[in-house]
């Protein structure tokens, strides 16, 4: 079955036949001009009164479902904004194949419906070409990858989906057996522990497109089931892994973009990433570093400031160039609540003008204004923002505030794309809520050789051999080396406080194949609806998954989750409470 974008110029002459949805019917004194559209795009067709079908074309509606034959002519006058546009179908016959109520919202790009209905009409949402060609991209990209890891040896191996809880962080969805009344199936929410016991069996190079469950809280790159580019190796490093999947990543802009990325992409190590950028995904796409600034501040008679320092915490700024003006005491308000959402306690400004102003000059001293001039190479039109408080607060706030200025002010090109590898992870992260060292990653992340020795004495001084892949500020992808070593895993299980009783419950299987000569290995999962996002340009991950869910985890056109009959809840032995 041909498509609309099949035919060019070259075919004028050429009798056809095409199926598709009726766009838009237009009459014009007589002949009738249809918009004709498949998943390709659109093809202009004319009606002219002497047709046979004129009848038929005059009762046409949006939406409906036509095959129509035709000669292929050139326009009169060509439409530079569509493939087809040099071309048009003079129709000999058209066959209704079916009509169409009237819809809930218009399908175009321009479409102003609100989400939730495009949501709930999702078959129609789409029919819109801003929809189905990022279905398009994504299925080129699965594909890109799937090419590129069988030619490098990968074997494609589906792994459970009912299985035994997975531990990467999130809460699990549950699924409970009817046969085992009381027990419960979690999905994975990877196929973290499965992939492993690949290696153990001997498998080498696992890779699996793989469907995964997390119960989270939502974001905009964020949904409870997602799909990972799941990949595990044997007998490697991080170099090994990091160089397969650069790679493999360069391979699919390159299949997909037409752009050549430049490998080895550069690395950076987690702590300097919080330092500059306050975040383990930065956005390289433009500058505007944190600067730490406490030093200009050790004698400073600022009450916040000094107290601040006292404790313990630090004083850092970022500077918009040559954006002064732009910022309003209003719209510095607005940024002060913004950084309040990350905890910070205020945010501090000093603006470079004719002279230098700000919520804080008049308390500053003037050998304090000339270091922060010179420190921060300020020039005429600068504005400085500055936060004051606990390191991880200063970090986090002027890194999410450094994101919103480069949006607000246009400092990102979109067409830009900038990769880099975090590297060096802490293994452990300090719980405030559970009062203890927590796993980074999952459980099975080997440490860096030389802090094994501190997994249990120095927590907080542990690197681990995980690495991340970072696109514009989007974390794309992650992975590590993973412990292969029985007596490794034991010290591990043991920082992380878990008892043997947990352990054996919750991990038995796999900490006896541990035993049976694993091999070292390593891998990684990239997140293949953020990959898509980013070679589609879109910020919202419902628009490159066919069916989605809200932000609250539920399908507005099945209307899932929901409630199911009380017969099926007695088989499975389940009583819900009101
Ligand atoms: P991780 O948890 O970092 O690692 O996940 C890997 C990648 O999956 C994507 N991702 C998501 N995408 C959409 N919605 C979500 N809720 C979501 N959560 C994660 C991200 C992320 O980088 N088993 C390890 C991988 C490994 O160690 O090999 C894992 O799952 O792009």
């Amino acid at each position: 079955m041909n498509l609309n974008t099949d035919y060019n110029i070259k075919n004028v002459g050429d009798v056809i036949t095409l199926n598709g949805w009726v766009q838009k019917v237009r009459n014009l004194g007589g002949v009738i001009f249809i918009d004709l559209r498949d998943r390709s795009g659109i093809m202009q067709l004319v009606v002219r009164p002497e047709s046979s079908s004129y009848e038929v074309a005059s009762n046409l509606k949006g939406e409906y479902v036509i095959k129509v034959t035709g000669e292929i002519v050139a326009r009169e006058k060509a439409n530079s904004n569509i493939p087809t546009g040099e071309i048009e179908v003079d129709v000999k016959t058209i066959e209704l194949l079916n009509k169409s109520l009237e819809l809930p919202f218009e399908v175009s790009d321009t479409t102003t419906a609100l989400e939730d209905t495009r949501l709930k009409y999702r078959y129609l949402d789409l029919r819109r070409n801003a929809l189905s060609s990022n279905l398009i991209t994504r299925h080129k990209i699965t594909l890109a990858v799937r090419n590129f890891l069988d030619s490098e040896r990968f074997i494609e191996v589906e792994t459970p989906v009912l299985c035994k809880s997975t531990p990467e962080g999130a809460r699990d969805y549950l699924v409970p057996s009817r046969v085992n009344k009381g027990k419960f199936y979690a999905l994975p929410q990877s196929p973290q522990i499965f992939k492993q016991l690949l290696m153990v069996g001997g498998i080498e190079r696992y890779f699996q497109i793989a469907k995964c469950f997390r119960d989270e809280d939502l974001r905009a790159d964020r949904q409870p089931e997602f799909t990972q580019i799941d990949i595990e190796m044997s007998f490697v490093d991080e170099d090994d892994v990091m160089s397969l999947a650069e790679r493999l990543v360069a391979h699919v802009f390159k299949e997909i973009k037409g752009i050549d990325i430049k490998l080895p992409l550069m690395k950076m190590k987690y702590d300097d990433a919080i330092e500059k950028y306050g975040s383990d995904k930065p956005d390289l796409r433009f500058g505007m570093e944190i600067n730490d600034i406490t030093d200009i501040f050790s004698n400073t008679e600022i009450g916040f400031f000094k107290s601040n320092i006292e404790n313990g915490g630090v004083i850092n700024a970022i500077v918009a160039k040559g954006a002064a003006s732009k910022y309003s005491r209003k719209e510095i308000d607005k940024l002060t609540d913004y950084v309040k959402t990350y905890k910070a306690s205020g945010l501090a400004y000093v603006k470079l003008e004719d002279e230098i102003s700000g919520s804080i000059v008049k308390l500053m001293s003037d050998e304090e204004k000339t270091n922060l001039v010179s420190k921060l190479s300020l020039e005429k039109g600068d504005i400085v923002f500055i936060i004051s408080d606990k390191y991880n607060i200063v970090k986090t706030a002027l890194g999410a505030l450094r994101c919103k200025l480069a949006r607000d002010l246009n400092l990102i090109d979109p067409t830009d794309y900038k990769l880099l590898w975090v590297v060096d992870f802490p293994s452990f992260e300090w719980s405030e809520e559970e009062g203890r060292f927590m796993a980074t990653h999952h459980p099975f992340t080997a440490p860096k050789d030389e802090d094994v020795d501190k997994l249990l004495t120095d927590k907080a001084h542990c690197y681990s051999k995980a690495y991340d892949i970072v696109i514009n500020g989007y974390e794309a992808g992650g992975g590590s080396i993973r412990i292969h070593d029985e007596a490794v895993q034991e010290k591990m299980f043991e920082a992380l406080e878990l008892t043997p009783e947990q352990i054996k419950s919750k991990f038995g299987f796999f900490v006896d194949a541990l035993k049976y000569g694993t091999p070292p290995h390593g891998g990684l999962a990239f997140g293949l609806d953020r990959l898509t996002m980013l070679l589609t340009g879109t910020e919202n991950i419902r628009d490159v998954i066919a069916f989605p869910k809200t932000a609250s985890a539920s399908d507005l056109m099945s209307e899932c989750p929901n409630v199911v009959d009380d017969a099926q809840l007695k088989e499975l032995g389940i009583k819900i409470e009101r």
